[in-house]
Formats: C-alpha cells, sequence, structure tokens
C-alpha cells in the first residue's frame, strides 16, 4: 500500500511539472500484483509520459513517446558534457543493461544507431557468395528488405520470399517448404511491421540451426512490448531498437551477435573502438585484429547521453515490470481486435486471431473502403494511427501500449463505427 501512495505522490508532482525540469519524476515505485487491471495505476503510468493530453497516440509501432524520466536523464546527461567538456561514458553501463534486459552475454551487445544499422551489419557481414539464397517474408520494413536487395544487387545473393500462414504452425511449414541445399540464411522479423504478427521465431532459429542456416531476426518491435529473451530464441543474429516499445531516445538501437558468430560475421567499417590494436608506422600497416566482443561492430564518438538515456528506459521497464507490461499492452490490443470484429461484417482482420501469434499491434482493412480515409479522420480527432502501404498491404495498424487506455481504444472504435457507416 505505500508503494501505491508513494506512486500517487509522484504521479500527481509530475502531472504538475511543466517540461523536464528539476521536478520530473525520479523513480516510479513497482506496484502490487493486482495493477495490471487497475485503471487509475496505467491513469498515473500515462502521467509519466510528456505526450499531449489531448493525443490518442496508436502508432507505437513507429516509435515510441519516452517518460520523462529518460527525457530528463539524458537533458542532463546533455548538460554535463557540455559544461565540462567530458567525452563517452556510459557505454558498459548501457550494454550491460540491454544484455540483462534481452538476456544475453554483455560481450553479445553492439550499441546501433537504429534496427537499420544493426541489420545492415549482419547482412554485409555474413559469409555469403552468389547463388546463396535468404529467405525472407512478404511483409518486410524498407530497414530490413533493402540491405538484403542490395546485398542481392551486389553480390547476386538470391532472395526467397515466403507468405505468412494465420498461424504459427502454417509459418513454420511455409518456411520449412522453402529450404533447399541453397538456403543459407533466414532474415526474418520477429514482429513485421504491418499486421503485428508474431513469428514462432523460436521454432524457425531451431530449424536453422538443425540445417547450418544463420538466422537473422529483424527485432524493431518486440523487445519493451514482450518478454524477450534472446538465449531462449536462439538466433544467430537480433537487431533491435530503444526507441520504439522501450521508450527509450531516439537514435538507439542495439546488434546481439551470438558469440559463437562473432568470428564468422566479417567487418566491413573499422573506427576507434572496434580493434585490437593498429599500426600504421610497422612495415607494413598492420590491423592487428578486432576486439572481442560487441564494440567490433560500431566504432568512433557516439552520443554518450542517449546510452544513459536507454539504462533510464529499461530502468522505467523494470519498475512498471515487464510481464505487466506485456500483459497490459495484450489486453488493450485484444480488446480492439475483438471489438473491431464485432463492429461490421465489412471489417477484414489481417493480424491472426491465434493468441501465440499476436501481442500489441492489430492491422485490418474495410471491405469497400479506402483506410487512408478512416485515418485521416482519426488524425483530425488527434489519433495517430500508421497506414501500411508496404508490399502493397493498404490496412491500418493499432498499436497498444501503456500510456494507451480502455477509453483510448473505444474513442477510435467509435470512428471507426462512424466511418464504416458515413
Ligand atoms: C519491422 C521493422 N524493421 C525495421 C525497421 C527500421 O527501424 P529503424 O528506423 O530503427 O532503423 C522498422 C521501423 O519501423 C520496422 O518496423
Amino acid at each position: 500500500m505505500s508503494n501505491r501512495r508513494d506512486f500517487l505522490k509522484n504521479g500527481i508532482l509530475l502531472a504538475g511539472a511543466i517540461g523536464i525540469g528539476t521536478r520530473a519524476l525520479q523513480a516510479v515505485p513497482p506496484l502490487p500484483s493486482a495493477a495490471v487491471d487497475d485503471e487509475a495505476y496505467w491513469k498515473l503510468v500515462r502521467a509519466q509520459f510528456p505526450l499531449s493530453h489531448s493525443r490518442i497516440f496508436l502508432n507505437n509501432g513507429t516509435v515510441g513517446p519516452s517518460p520523462y524520466v529518460v527525457l530528463h536523464e539524458v537533458q542532463q546527461d546533455m548538460l554535463d558534457i557540455e559544461t565540462t567538456g567530458r567525452y563517452g561514458g556510459h557505454e558498459d553501463t548501457a550494454i550491460k543493461a540491454l544484455s540483462e534486459f534481452l538476456n544475453t552475454k554483455d560481450t553479445e551487445i553492439s550499441l546501433m544507431r537504429n534496427v537499420t544499422e544493426g541489420i545492415n551489419v549482419a547482412c554485409w557481414g555474413m559469409p555469403l557468395k552468389a547463388g546463396d539464397e535468404v529467405i525472407m517474408t512478404g511483409h518486410e520494413h524498407v530497414g530490413h528488405a533493402t540491405p538484403w536487395l542490395n546485398r542481392s544487387k551486389l553480390h547476386g545473393i538470391v532472395i526467397r520470399v515466403v507468405t505468412l500462414g494465420k498461424t504459427a504452425e502454417e509459418t513454420l511449414n511455409n518456411i520449412r517448404n522453402t529450404i533447399n541445399k541453397k538456403t543459407k540464411a533466414i532474415s526474418i522479423p520477429h514482429i513485421p511491421c504491418t499486421i503485428g504478427q508474431v513469428l514462432p521465431v523460436k521454432e524457425i532459429c531451431k530449424m536453422a540451426r538443425e540445417k547450418g542456416i544463420f538466422s537473422m531476426i529483424d527485432g524493431a518491435h518486440p523487445p519493451g512490448m514482450l518478454q524477450v529473451d534472446i538465449k531462449d530464441i536462439g538466433c544467430d543474429f537480433y537487431a533491435g531498437c530503444c526507441h520504439k516499445w522501450m521508450l527509450g531516445p531516439k537514435g538507439t538501437g542495439f546488434l546481439y551477435v551470438s558469440e559463437n558468430m562473432r568470428d564468422t560475421l566479417q567487418v566491413y567499417y573499422g573506427g576507434g573502438g572496434f580493434d585490437n590494436g593498429w599500426d600504421m608506422l610497422s612495415n607494413p600497416p598492420v590491423l592487428k585484429g578486432y576486439i572481442n566482443n560487441g564494440h567490433r561492430y560500431y566504432y568512433g564518438t557516439q552520443n554518450a547521453s542517449l546510452f544513459k538515456g536507454i539504462t533510464k528506459a529499461i530502468e522505467f521497464q523494470n519498475q512498471i515490470g515487464r510481464s505487466r507490461i506485456e500483459d497490459r499492452v495484450r489486453q488493450l490490443a485484444n480488446y480492439l481486435q475483438e471489438n473491431l470484429m464485432k463492429l461490421s461484417p465489412d471489417v477484414e482482420m489481417i493480424t491472426p486471431t491465434e493468441s501465440i501469434s499476436k501481442a500489441a499491434q492489430v492491422s485490418f482493412k474495410i471491405k469497400g473502403k479506402d483506410v487512408t480515409k478512416l485515418q485521416a479522420q482519426c488524425q483530425e480527432k488527434q489519433i495517430t494511427t500508421r497506414y501500411v502501404a508496404e508490399n502493397n498491404i493498404n490496412c491500418l495498424r493499432i498499436s497498444t501500449h501503456i500510456y494507451n487506455s480502455f477509453k483510448d481504444i473505444d474513442a477510435f472504435l467509435l470512428e471507426t463505427d462512424k466511418f464504416i457507416k458515413a
């Protein structure tokens, strides 16, 4: 009960704060376990975000708003850098926090600026030759599709596109049936940007491992939404970001490279921090080797304050509780999916209804209607959604996160109902 009282006190203090000054909330105390269904609790969580109170933000899949604590941390550290001339810092702490959050070794995490960067490092680093095949899906984001398309163009790698099934089993079978002797990599999203379908990545990676095929996961969405456990997934490479569901600073991400792939994944960019020594004065000049941790894949001057923000974002999530976050975002999305399907037989639900194949995103179309018009109608009411034009899917995608409420979902359902009836 005292935790609850502290939380209320802090929440109210914060709600009164203007901007991200010193009055910003410093910590979110853990709550009693009953809190998943406690709307008052989630209202206080909502108060931790500067996100305008008149906005209903249902597009976390593009970018996640940060809470005050993260902004405050980054702001304070940037100020420290500018006032002291300090160089770097906070990298090891961020890596440690990320590795604990994702269940990896800290030596397996490389700091990246976004998912695309991590995907590029893994895509270009895999030792492949012309004619080798890579399995992908028909639901890729530009940040995952284009590095491979470019490698295909420059190196003659062949991309095989599989269809996603309506169930995890069907997707697994589609991938199994596409594998042949030339398949050298499976590079797929954990959750595609299009329809929020959760792919059976653990089973896919197991299949890849048994056949000696590289497994690469585009993990733009799950960290911060699901309790991602990379060791349990068993992939070789996993690229993610901290600026979507983790609610961290924009322009932050990571690449996981499994320890046993470190000497297999070729390094194409060099720079400060990636090496094990170099000498331009020896004859011939020499690079003595690569550092034996994730720093092998990034280099040079970084924005240290953003690293501090990553650690704070993880702390924020841990304070609320990762299972509580996952339960809440799933509850909201399930409520949305069920009620959308009840609205009208014209609602074409594209996100699977199988529980293991969905999480916090719901995508749908409306028969005979252009959903970009629904998106525009919602925008007028300050409801932000995402139209999915990728791969000609042409649907509307709704994302649910911890700052959303059932009231937000009801407001969106009301607009959709009006749109269908108009
Ligand atoms: C599935 C997926 N992959 C990759 C990306 C690219 O992410 P980033 O902008 O962090 O590079 C996104 C971004 O929305 C995405 O949804």
